[in-house]
Parts: C-alpha cells; structure tokens; sequence
C-alpha cells in the first residue's frame, strides 16, 4: 500500500489515552482530549474537565462543547469553567462517553462505551443546538469514528468491535439516518478501527488502535494508502487544511498529506455568555 508519510510526535503533552483532535477553524487552534485523563486541550491551553472527557467540539471563541463522563458540558478554554448542559443518558453504571462530532447542521452526535468494554452496553446520541438529546443507536460496544461526506449524504461510523467502518445513508435536514451497510472490514490482525476523517476528495481515513497506522479508504471502500505512527495505539486523525494531525494514546502527532479535508463543524447551539 503506498505511504502518504510518518506522522511525527508535535506536542510534549503525555497522555493517558489522547483522542479526538478536531480542527477549530474559526479560532485557529486545535483542540483534543485526554479522555483517561479527564483533560481537555485547546491550542498552547489545557483545561482539567474533573472528570473524563471523551470528545470535543469548536462552539463559540472560547467556548467548546466537551463530552465528559456522563454529561455534555460547556467548557470554557480561557477561564477554565465548565458549565453542564445536559446528562447522558446511560443506561447502566460504568459507562463514559467516547468519540463524538458535529455535523454541517450543528448537531452533535456522541457514543458511549462501557469503562470495561462490555458487549452492547453502549449507544449513540445525538444532540441538538436546541439541546434536545436522542438515542439514535443502541447495543452498540465502542462507539467511535464518525464523519460525513463532502455533499452530506453519508455517515460513516465505527463501532470498534465490529472491525468494520459502516456507513449510513444521511437525510442532512431531519439528522435522520437509513439504511447502514457494512464501507470497509479491517482485519484484526491490522488493529481496531477507531477514529476516522473524511478528506474532500470522498476518501476515509482511519486510525488504527493496535495497527501503527491510518488507512485511507477510497469512497467505494478500498484501501488506497496509509500513514504510519511511531506507537501502536492510534486513536483518531483530523484534517487541518493538508495537515493531519493523528493522536495515540501516548500523544499528538502529525503529517503532511496529499489530500486535505475540512475542519471540524462547529456546535450550532447559542451559547450563554455569563
Ligand atoms: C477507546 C478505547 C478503546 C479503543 C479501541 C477508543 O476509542 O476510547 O478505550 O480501547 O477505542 O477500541
Ligand atoms: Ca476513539
């Protein structure tokens, strides 16, 4: 498979299980998470959620929506406040919230895993900028990568213990999604498929816990090339124009590819200034 480059380690954070970077394209910053660590980084900032902290999204200047624990809250990354919004509603003890991302309408769309990874204990929520909050998948066991095509007709979407990317056909106006079918299978001996990004060109990426590496997919789902990562466990990847930046568990890295992709979609909820 053709190499599109080594990502190279560009923050001396450590972290307990880095994840989610997201390109903040309004504030120029990237942000990512330390999920295990319950840290959520903005740029040179870093916030202590006080409790862990599955994903992030850009909102307003300062203001980003954080998925911690057990609720969605409002964090802002100059002062350090976290306001909560509103509680996940897990359905049993032992559950955090994992990957999550807004798409082209502002909603934000978050999984959940059980903390020892317990078969179909998991579910995928959507929550919208008028902050009502819906179950949109159940029995899921690690919610994780999820993105959309360029036109918005497809979600891609990884439950890590399928060994599949599976993708969904996306009604962009309603959020409503039909029809999932199996994109790509990852063999288990090339790792577990985790985070992905989407480039403009249709192209999925996806990093590849236990595997070293991220795959690219092309749009009818076969591999066309990789990256490689210094560690093994590589968690997810965002496009920063034709940067992608790439977390492991240990930390942030990045590459320069010929493909670029869009930033991150902001929350499209009116934030509260207090
Ligand atoms: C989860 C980890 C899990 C990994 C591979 C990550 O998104 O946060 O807990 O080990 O996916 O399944
Ligand atoms: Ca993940």
């Amino acid at each position: 498979m053709p190499s599109f480059g080594i990502a190279e380690q560009v923050s001396p954070i450590r972290t307990r299980l880095g994840e989610g970077p997201r390109w903040d394209a309004e504030a120029g910053r990237l942000l990512w998470v330390d999920i295990e660590g319950g840290r959520l980084h903005a740029g040179e900032r870093t916030v202590d959620c006080g409790a862990m902290v599955g994903a992030v999204a850009p909102w307003a200047g300062d203001t980003v929506l954080a998925a911690l624990r057990d609720e969605l809250a409002a964090v802002d990354v100059g002062d350090g406040s976290v306001r909560r919004l509103a509680p996940i509603p897990h359905g049993r003890p032992g559950m955090r919230t994992n990957d999550g991302a807004c798409d082209a309408a502002g909603r934000f769309w978050i999984g959940t895993m059980s903390l020892d990874e317990a078969p179909s204990a998991g579910a995928l929520y959507r929550y919208d900028p008028d902050g009502t909050l819906r179950t949109v998948l159940t029995e899921i066991t690690v919610s994780n990568g999820l993105g959309w095509d360029a036109e918005d007709r497809l979600m891609y979407y990884i439950d890590s213990r399928t060994q599949r990317v599976d993708v969904f056909d996306f009604h962009a106006e309603s959020g409503e999604l039909e029809n999932r079918r199996p994109f790509a299978s990852i063999p288990a001996e090339d790792g577990i498929p985790d985070g992905l990004a989407v480039d403009d060109e249709g192209g999925v990426w996806v990093a590849l816990y236990g595997g070293g590496r991220v795959v690219r997919f092309d749009p009818d789902g076969a591999p066309s090339g990789e990256v490689g990562v210094p560690v093994p466990k590589v968690t997810a990847c965002c496009f920063a124009g034709s940067r992608m930046y790439v977390t492991a568990r240990e930390g942030l890295f990045a590459v320069d590819v010929p493909y670029s992709g869009p930033p991150a979609r902001p929350f499209g909820g009116t934030p509260r200034t207090s």
